[in-house]
């Protein structure tokens, strides 16, 4: 088979010099299937790591051994179409796709990339999930990124949800640990009508509503549906919307070639006629975000709102990971866009998920590799 290269990738590992540069993979094991993770994504990432000159093989961390000089891992085949077991050298690289929170909440996990950390030879990036308090901890802690913010809280008694609702009518509730929506609920105060409490709770395609006559029975509903799980409590922000569709701007962020935070892309996300959030399992849809913002906006003030969406995200990129105190290499974001064109930060994803714009696809998948490139060679000077 050819080999392909991409001219700047390719240029990148040349400098590199000597020894191929080797990354791995990181997850988890699984007892039916090798290992745990979105199968497909890993096999790109594996081609893309060889276009650009690199070793790359999935590793779980029961075989992650800091020891060793060659490892256990496991490629990708094309021609059998199978996941198969290799040595390989141990790598230069380690970049974490541990899928679950759960597994990588695991003792042995931690422990294993708390040594990776420590360990000279090699470099571990994005060590961990994000949780949604952390993050709004974090954002806070700036001047240049609190802006950005909607007001956040810990949803710990009903006399605190109670006085948020002094100061916002429509609020968001989320579990800290959430992710695609699940668990999400709204409230809604209409101090006019005789059950004023409207409580919104997010299915699978659209959403459940439940009108309550006081707050006391608003909390017991909500601790009903919250499941014992920690939630945050958030200002609700009134998203532009497209024929009552509101929608969100999904931001990739990664370090490129010189180290730097640089925008990979954007994409929006359109909800569902009945969802309270924009995902696309949930009936939301895929849209071109200049489109979007041009219908609501007109074409010169949603350049001018694509524009600071990208300064924004950087901004928050770098305190999230100053706030962090370790080292990432990506993120997505979750931008919204209020009906008065403010800027507003829902979370960030530590580990985002496939774009399904082919254009950040592709881009997404070799800055991997651009970036890994520029942390080898930092290392050798
Ligand atoms: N405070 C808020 N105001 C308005 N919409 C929100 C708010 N928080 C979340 N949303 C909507 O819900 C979606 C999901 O929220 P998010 O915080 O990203 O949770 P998840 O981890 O489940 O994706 C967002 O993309 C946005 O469309
Ligand atoms: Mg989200």
């Amino acid at each position: 088979m050819a080999l392909v290269i991409h001219e700047d990738t390719a240029a990148d590992a040349a400098q590199i010099g000597g020894k191929q540069p080797v990354l791995a993979i990181l997850t988890v094991d699984d007892d039916t299937q090798l290992f745990r993770g979105n199968r497909s994504n890993f096999a790109d990432i594996i081609s893309t790591g060889r276009e650009s000159g690199f070793i790359v093989y999935v590793l779980t961390v029961k075989k992650l051994k800091l020891n060793r000089k060659t490892l256990d891992g496991f490629t990708f085949e094309a021609a059998s179409e199978n996941w198969v077991q290799r040595k390989f050298p141990f790598p230069d690289l380690i970049y974490n796709r541990i899928p679950l929170r759960e597994d990588e909440l695991q003792p042995e996990v931690r422990r294993k990339i708390a040594a990776c950390m420590k360990h000279p030879g090699v470099q571990i990036f994005n060590p961990k999930f994000f949780n949604k308090w952390s993050l709004f901890k974090w954002l806070r802690q700036s001047k240049t990124t609190k802006p950005y913010i909607p007001e956040t809280r810990r949803m710990l008694t009903v006399s605190g949800l109670g006085k948020m609702m002094l100061q916002h009518k429509f609020l968001y509730l989320k579990p800290v640990s959430g992710k695609a929506g699940k668990g999400i609920m709204t409230i809604q105060l209409q101090p006019e009508k005789p059950l004023p409490y409207r409580l919104k709770i997010q299915g699978n395609k659209g959403s459940t509503t439940y009108n309550c006559g006081s707050i006391g029975k608003l909390w017991t509903r909500i601790k009903k549906e919250s499941s014992g799980e920690r939630y945050i409590a958030q200002q609700g922000i009134q998203l532009a919307a497209l024929n009552e569709r509101s929608f969100d701007l999904r931001t990739l962020v990664q370090k490129n070639r010189r180290g730097q935070w640089d925008i990979s892309g954007i994409g929006a996300r359109l909800a569902g006629s009945m969802s309270i959030t924009t995902h696309v399992p949930r009936g939301g849809s895929v849209e071109d975000p200049e489109k979007l913002l041009v219908s609501v906006f007109g074409q010169d003030e949603a350049n001018k709102l694509l524009n600071k969406t990208r300064t924004t995200a950087l901004i928050i990129a770098r305190q999230i990971e100053r706030g962090s105190g370790r080292s990432l290499a990506e993120m997505s974001l979750d931008l919204g866009i209020d009906q008065d064109g403010n800027i507003w930060f829902f979370e960030a994803n530590a580990k985002p998920m496939k774009f399904d714009e082919p254009d950040i696809r592709q881009r997404s998948l070799e800055r991997i590799f651009q970036y890994s490139s520029y942390l080898i060679k930092m290392k050798g000077h």
